[in-house]
């Protein structure tokens, strides 16, 4: 993949952001993803957060955790979590918003047995629930605003099989600051809330290996 320039990031980043902006002022804030997929037309070096790669915490997590199952991957973007678990032989469906991400993702990953699907986390079907044995979410609910952010991170845990287990990734909000999203760097208070009636087994705040800033990120996780 080439490596953006510094103006190109900054460029990418401000589309970013007035295409959140503009998708809030429509009252579809959530509209802005599949037009960033569509508009990419297929170059990934137009989709910022994918790296091609798992996310390195998801990866440290399974090399000591190696039980396997149905996994549901939250947001799945261009697949590479869903692809990774897959490949570990978890039996994976991965969902997002966004038909192109989901169409994209099913064309790089042909050949792996993932179960593909367009949903809204906000509105799953019924008959998820309590059904996965893990679920990942990884940088979604700092890509949402706050108004629905709330409300999507309520529908994580009872999609937990007895003895499941939620992952939540992100970006970890140290300073209290607001800062001027997508993302918004997470709280504390706000992770833990992720899994309220679950058991929180582990909230890790670190950096990426890669990481050349001063940015913290965190992976939380919880047992059912
Ligand atoms: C910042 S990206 C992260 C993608 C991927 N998880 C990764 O780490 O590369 C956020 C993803 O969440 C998806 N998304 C946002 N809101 C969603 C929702 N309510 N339901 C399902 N997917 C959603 C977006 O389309 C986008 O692919």
């Amino acid at each position: 993949m080439r490596v953006m320039s510094e103006k190109e990031i900054a460029e990418l980043r401000d589309r970013i952001h007035s295409m959140a902006r503009s998708a809030e002022a429509k009252s579809d804030p959530l509209a802005w993803f599949e037009d960033l997929y569509e508009s990419s037309e297929g170059n990934v070096s137009m989709i910022p957060w994918s790296r091609g790669d798992p996310h390195q915490f998801l990866v440290e997590w399974t090399e000591s955790n190696n039980p396997k199952g149905k996994a549901l991957v939250v947001g799945s973007g261009l697949g590479e979590d869903a692809a990774y678990l897959a490949k570990l032989g978890w039996d994976v469906t991965a969902f997002d918003i966004s038909p192109t991400a989901i169409e994209w993702s099913s064309r790089i990953h042909d050949g792996l047995n993932i179960q593909w699907r367009v949903e809204n986390l906000l509105d799953l079907p019924q008959d998820w629930t309590g059904q996965w044995d893990l679920v990942v979410e990884v940088h979604i609910l700092q890509a949402i605003p706050e108004e629905v952010r709330y409300p999507a991170s309520e529908k994580l845990a009872p999609l937990l099989a007895l003895d499941g287990t939620l992952i939540s990734i992100g970006l970890f909000n140290s300073s209290g600051e607001h800062s001027e999203g997508p993302p918004w760097p997470l709280s504390e208070t706000f992770i833990r809330s992720i899994g309220e009636g679950l058991n929180q087994i582990a909230l890790e705040v670190k950096k990426r290996q890669e990481d050349d800033t001063d940015r913290l990120r965190y992976i939380s996780v919880w047992k059912r």
